[in-house]
């Protein structure tokens, strides 16, 4: 596994930034922090070499001159709260600390990266960021897509951009390195830096994004009203669809932080709907013995049932509605079971990543921000920001990229709490 992180060239230039200690060049965190009993801790220690990565922070010689430094950042894919406070982050550390004079925000994502699309790209100033993280979405806007990775880098060049922070989720990332590896072959010195974004938490090697938490925490209005809804009437089903692709870490999460939710539906694990031991037995179970249940189903679940073929902008397969689809479905079966039930659907849908970030993502985002410029003005590049074991790490875009990250039900710790708490069985698949 290669956790080596690129850079463009020796740092030999003084950190102007002033800070009263610097992370040492070649700091690291070790993958490994947890081990299963004594054995696997002593094989551990005997092994001669150990995965680790890179420790983000500032260092005190850096690559580039500030003086001469061009940066650009650009906000792509779906909204996520906490996107301003990246943007307000990077412009402040680089503008106050690092004395950069010029950083520029690309437009609607990367199609204002392309010259031919006449975009104008923005000039930031401080009074134009000053108070941007009150507010959800980008102030740059974004946009779904590939674009040219020769066409883009043609305009960084001609922009004299130096620097390029790329905030987004798996294909922005991806895009990011595309633009790495067109730099890379031109033999030029820019640094690209990613700074993963994504309400789903589904980023290898990261341990969380930012915007995550907001989200999740803001699903719970949807969950308290389900539950609401499902006293209020005799048989009450409160049904509720959240996002999550593929991952079902903020279905998850939220039913964690609401402590009412009967059964949580995840892309990761599959379920039957009729059978022994399967979902609608178990939900007529929790209606007949306690008269109201809450449901959770995360986008991405039981997509055999909803199933469709086409793609969107960025590539990502376009899901079924599996919303719409348990609806009908659950009042159909309850239907044909003879039990009257009264079944109130709730899709939060976009409210839950268009808020402002909270105060533990705000403070989060701060940090990414700055360690990404940290990392930009060091030459690293080909590269995100993260976290892992409580760190800040500096991780090549290719580990983060080759694998999606999901909850893995048989063996996660939060998926275990999600059983403890919900009550529902290990599986709700038909029994054979
Ligand atoms: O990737 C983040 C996310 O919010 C997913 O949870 C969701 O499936 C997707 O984006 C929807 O985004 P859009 O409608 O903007 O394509």
């Amino acid at each position: 596994m290669n956790t080596k992180v690129d850079t463009l060239g020796p740092r030999t230039i003084p950190n102007p930034a002033g800070y009263d200690f610097y992370t040492k060049d070649g700091s690291f965190v070790l993958m490994q922090s947890a081990f299963s009993g004594e054995e696997e801790f002593q094989d551990f220690l005997s092994q001669k070499e150990h995965i680790y990565f890179e420790q983000s922070g500032p260092l005190e010689k850096i690559y580039f001159n500030p003086s001469e430094v061009v940066a650009g950042i650009v906000t792509c894919g779906g909204l996520c709260p906490g996107i301003n406070d990246v943007i307000r982050a990077i412009f402040m550390e680089l503008h106050y600390r690092y004395k950069v004079p010029k950083v520029l925000g690309f437009r609607y994502g990367y199609a204002g990266l392309v010259e031919k699309n006449q975009i104008e790209p923005l000039s930031l100033y401080p009074d134009l960021v000053v108070n941007i993280h009150k507010d959800g979405g980008s102030i740059l806007s974004s946009s779904r897509g590939n674009q040219d990775p020769k066409e883009m880098v043609d305009y960084l060049v001609k922009l004299g951009v130096k620097i390029l922070f790329c905030i987004g989720g798996d294909g922005t990332l991806r895009g990011a390195n595309a633009i790495y590896e067109e730099v890379k072959k031109r033999n030029l010195k820019i640094s690209i830096i990613g700074i993963p974004k994504t309400i789903d938490n589904d980023i290898n090697f990261v341990h969380k994004t930012f915007g995550f938490s907001t989200a999740f925490a803001k699903a719970v209005d949807a969950l308290y009203t389900a539950y609401t809804e499902s006293k209020g009437a005799p048989n009450g089903i409160g049904l509720v669809k959240l996002m999550g692709r593929h991952s079902g870490f903020i279905a998850a999460n939220a039913a964690l932080v609401s402590k009412l939710v009967n059964f949580v539906l995840i892309p990761e694990q599959d379920f039957d709907l009729e059978g022994e031991g399967a979902f609608f037995e178990r939900l007529k179970e929790r209606i007949l013995t306690r008269k109201s249940a809450v449901v959770l189903v995360a986008e991405g679940a039981g997509q055999k049932f909803v199933a469709t073929d086409e793609k969107d902008p960025s590539g990502n397969q376009k899901l079924g509605d599996i919303g719409l689809f348990l609806k009908s479905a659950i009042s159909d079966f309850f239907k044909k079971e003879n039990i009257p039930i009264n079944l109130k659907y709730i899709d939060p849908s976009y409210i839950i990543r268009s808020v402002p970030a909270n105060a533990e993502d705000s403070v989060f985002c701060g940090f990414l921000g700055q360690n990404a410029v940290h990392a930009g003005m060091a030459g690293k590049t080909g590269m995100l920001v993260g976290t892992w074991n409580n760190v800040f790490t500096n991780i090549p875009i290719t580990l983060a990229t080759a694998e999606r990250k999901v909850l893995k039900p048989e063996k996660s710790y939060l998926w275990r709490a999600v059983l403890a708490s919900t009550g529902q069985p290990n599986s709700l698949k038909a029994r054979k």
